[in-house]
């Protein structure tokens, strides 16, 4: 099924509960949410659990994710009582890029770190993809020039399926006080000076007043995303 530019219209002017209630009237059991367990998509899982609404949620381990990222699964497991779906790469491309290449041979060339993140994030997460209708995702216009012009939803060729940013039109403030608003669980490091985080190799924290994603793959000048949210945006 295709949405109409009205059932559009009707997402982008609802609050986000009621959208994401929508979009799993639209598609049963078609409807995903892809959760890093950064600050936006802790928010996203808070409203989710909640509500009780009909969305399955998981997460990537790369297997090279900070103790702080997996102790805040398990909080966030305990604390909604509801499960967080796994998914990790395959054994036998890790195995082979780390023979080949080395351990952390991310730090040496862009090409060696943008197949680091292929193997370990974006080929689970096609996988993980699989079957769905409709991705979220807790992307935000603030978090980078490139998410500047992305749509609230936007239908994926490549994917056949609709990718949906709930929080995409949300500042900083208001994420943060959903966060203190509703006690949600978020990842200690970010009161060590983290903001966005990954894999615990390629992100350090950022000074006051440097940019939120300065902290990610710093060793690098190229634009700084790993290959999960790289679509070409057509419309305005
Ligand atoms: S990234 O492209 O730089 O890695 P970022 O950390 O900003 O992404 O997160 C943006 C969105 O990508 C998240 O809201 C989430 O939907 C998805 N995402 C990123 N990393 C993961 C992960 N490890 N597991 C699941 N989803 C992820
Ligand atoms: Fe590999 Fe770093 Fe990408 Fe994680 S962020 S998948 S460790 S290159």
């Amino acid at each position: 099924m295709m949405l109409s530019q009205e059932q559009i219209k009707k997402l982008e002017s609802s609050p986000v509960t009621e959208a994401i209630r929508m979009v799993t009237d639209w598609f049963p059991n078609e409807v995903v949410f892809s959760s890093s367990l950064g600050q936006e998509d802790q928010v996203l899982t808070d409203i989710i659990f909640r509500n009780d609404l009909p969305v399955k949620i998981f997460t990537i381990d790369t297997g090279r994710l900070f103790n702080e990222t997996y102790e805040l699964l398990d909080r966030t497991i305990a604390r909604y009582e509801k499960p967080v779906h796994v998914y990790f790469p395959e054994a036998a491309d890790v195995e082979k890029f780390v023979t080949d290449k080395g351990i952390n041979s991310f730090y040496e060339s862009v090409e060696n770190r943008k197949e680091c993140c292929h193997i370990r994030k974006v080929k689970p997460l096609n996988r993980a993809l699989k079957g769905a209708k409709v991705w979220i995702t807790g992307l935000r216009s603030e978090q980078s020039g490139n998410r500047q012009k992305m749509p609230m939803i936007e239908w994926l060729e490549d994917k056949q399926l609709y990718k949906f940013n709930p929080l995409i039109n949300w500042n900083y403030d208001q994420m943060m006080s959903h966060i203190s608003k509703n006690n949600v669980p978020y990842n200690f490091l970010h009161d060590k000076g983290y903001i966005s985080i990954g894999c615990a190799p390629c992100t350090r924290a950022i000074e006051p007043g440097e940019d939120a994603r300065a902290g990610r793959w710093w060793w690098e000048t190229s634009q700084k995303e790993c290959g999960l949210h790289t679509t070409i945006v057509k419309q305005g």
